[in-house]
């Protein structure tokens, strides 16, 4: 990146990117002819196509981009553009493992913040950078759309519900050590380069992948089947300070929404019982 900048500042004209070796930019070519026929214009290929060389180099290289505007007749400034705006195109190598932890507003608050930290001093690196074995790469991550199962962490994309540091951290020390591990959702864990192409459309050929990788959870489940009655609403648990849970259904019960939902609330512990908080004095 550094080098990139110095190019650009100087004015010097910058050094045509190397080639693939022929039997990779064969394989290559074979792989986007196909990606590009799913498409009535071949420009609409381009972010498949650099999920393609990403996975074969595991970031998006200066080759990458210069193939990918050969073979879409792009020019590699239009390239370019696309691939450093998107966040799941690294522009240089990482690690096999794609570790992110959500620090968005709300696995923030319940612990997201608190696992990143834990990472950043368990493996000995900041943000956006690698473990000297080059096995996992720590990253902040946007929020995923699963904030239902915050705090959240993934791992090449798929899903890891409801951490602590304590798990996180032992999810970040199997993934070293070879160990298997099992997403939360979703398909089984493979690496950044596999989950890649798969990215770029070429099935999951492994056995049982697409059928474990269906169906959302049942925190997200929840408004849809109260809204088809299917679950039963359930009694008020929080209740204004002071006062006493109540079993009566919730006001407003007829218009059911996910947040109906049984929840564990501040109400579970006596110590700090919810409600607005009371003066100081009173
Ligand atoms: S805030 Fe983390 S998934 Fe939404």
């Amino acid at each position: 990146m550094t080098e990139a900048r110095s190019e650009v500042s100087l004015g010097m004209p910058q050094l045509p990117a190397p080639a693939y070796p022929a039997e990779v930019r064969a394989r290559l070519e074979a792989d986007a002819k196909e990606v590009i026929a799913r498409y009535p214009g071949s420009r609409s290929a381009l972010l498949p196509l650099l999920h393609l060389v990403q996975s074969e180099e595991g970031y998006v290289s200066r080759t990458g981009m210069a193939f990918c505007a050969e073979v879409l007749d792009l020019t590699t400034a239009e390239v370019t553009a696309v691939a450093t705006f998107y966040t799941m195109y690294r522009r240089r190598a990482g690690g096999d493992y794609q570790v992110g932890v959500c620090t968005n507003t709300l696995c923030a608050v319940m612990g997201g913040d608190a696992i990143f930290d834990r990472l950043k001093d368990h493996l000995g690196v900041g943000n956006d950078e690698t473990t000297e074995d080059g096995k996992v790469t720590l990253e902040h991550i946007e929020c995923n759309a699963a904030c239902d199962f915050a705090p959240v962490v993934m791992v090449n994309w798929e899903f890891f519900d409801n951490q602590t540091p304590e798990s996180a951290t032992q999810l970040v020390d199997d993934l070293i050590a070879g160990r298997t591990v099992e997403p939360t959702r979703g398909a089984p864990l493979c690496s950044y380069k596999e989950t890649a192409r798969i990215l770029a459309g070429f099935p999951d050929e492994r056995p049982g992948a697409v059928a474990a990788s269906g169906g959302a959870g049942p925190a997200s489940l929840i408004g849809l089947k109260l809204a088809k009655g299917e679950a039963t609403p359930q009694p008020r648990v929080v209740g204004p300070r002071g006062e006493a849970p109540s079993d009566e259904p919730q006001k407003g019960a007829e218009h059911l929404s996910s947040h109906d939902a049984p929840q564990q609330t501040s109400a579970s512990d006596p110590d700090h019982p919810a409600g607005p908080a009371a003066e100081e004095g009173e």
